[in-house]
């Protein structure tokens, strides 16, 4: 599928998904919405895919939020569809095999950061500003920040960023763990990509099904989740990816994994 708002580079087996709109700072509208989850599901069924790494076009922003252009006129039932239809886009981040890193390269604001919260973990340029202004604009975040960064971060301080509304510098995000790393501006992407090289490198069913383990887990008591990842560590030892992996431990060479 063609995208007018996305571009997508794709070189050995890392996939870069930039969010190509900079004269609205990225702004989520709801094309970028629609191209967003297609974007999503081509790029969790390329086989030539193991790693997402996903950023903002331009100098400024990764994404500036939700567009507020488009909502300013919206009606009660617009403004819950345009919700379902965000946090559509996050879980389906959530839900692909395929790991999702965010390269937070600026501001990360409302939609934006709730972006960046759907990915598996965040790494940040030193420019960024994280939050949520939705406060200031007579709403609440409506894909899933109220629940990923409470989440994420405990209530308090989640309470803390969205009740005021205010951004918090990268170096304060990572304090506060929503960004696991921060770098300087020009490095950002090639340490990303760094990272999303060393994870194409392992076993791929391995890293699904870690990352399947961890966000299920999340939503279920800890027995159950032990009962979960017991369950998903048996099953791979019906692939070849652990045979693979195994033998080429014992044999004192590098596994070449298949996804198998
Ligand atoms: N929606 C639509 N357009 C946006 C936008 C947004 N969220 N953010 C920036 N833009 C547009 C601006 O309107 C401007 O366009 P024009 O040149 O046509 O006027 C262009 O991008 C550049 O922006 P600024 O001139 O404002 O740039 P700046 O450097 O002065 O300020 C900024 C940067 C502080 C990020 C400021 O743009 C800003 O405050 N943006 C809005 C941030 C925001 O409130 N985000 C939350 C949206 S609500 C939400 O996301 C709800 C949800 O949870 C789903």
């Amino acid at each position: 599928m063609e995208f007018k708002n996305l571009l997508i580079e794709t070189a050995d087996g890392v996939a870069t998904l930039t969010v190509n709109r900079p004269q609205a700072l990225n702004a989520l509208n709801s094309e970028v919405l629609t191209e967003l989850a297609s974007a999503f599901y081509q790029l969790e069924y390329d086989p030539a895919v193991r790693v997402v790494v996903l950023t903002g076009a331009g100098e400024k922003a990764f994404v500036a939020g939700a567009d507020i252009k488009e909502m300013a006129a919206m009606s009660s039932f617009e403004g819950h569809q345009f919700a379902l239809k965000g946090q559509h886009c996050m879980m389906a981040m959530e839900k692909m095999k395929t790991p999702v890193i965010a390269a937070v390269n600026g501001f990360a604001l409302g939609g934006g950061l709730e972006l960046a919260l759907g990915c598996d973990f965040i790494y940040a340029s030193e420019k960024a500003k994280l939050g949520f202004p939705e406060v200031t604009l007579g709403i609440i975040p409506g894909f899933g920040g109220t629940q990923n960064l409470a989440r994420l971060i405990g209530k308090n301080r989640a309470n803390e960023l969205i009740f005021t509304g205010r951004m918090i510098a990268a170096d304060k995000a990572q304090a506060w763990g929503i960004v696991n790393e921060v770098f300087a501006p020009e490095e950002l992407l090639v340490k990303a990509k760094e990272t999303a090289a060393a994870i194409a490198g392992v076993g791929p069913l391995g890293v699904t099904y870690a990352k399947n383990a961890i966000a299920n887990g999340l939503n279920m008591g800890k027995e159950d989740g032990f009962r979960y990842e017991a369950s998903l560590f048996g099953v791979l030892f019906g692939t070849a990816d652990q045979k693979e992996g195994m033998g080429a431990f014992v044999e004192k060479r590098k596994a070449v994994f298949t996804g198998k």
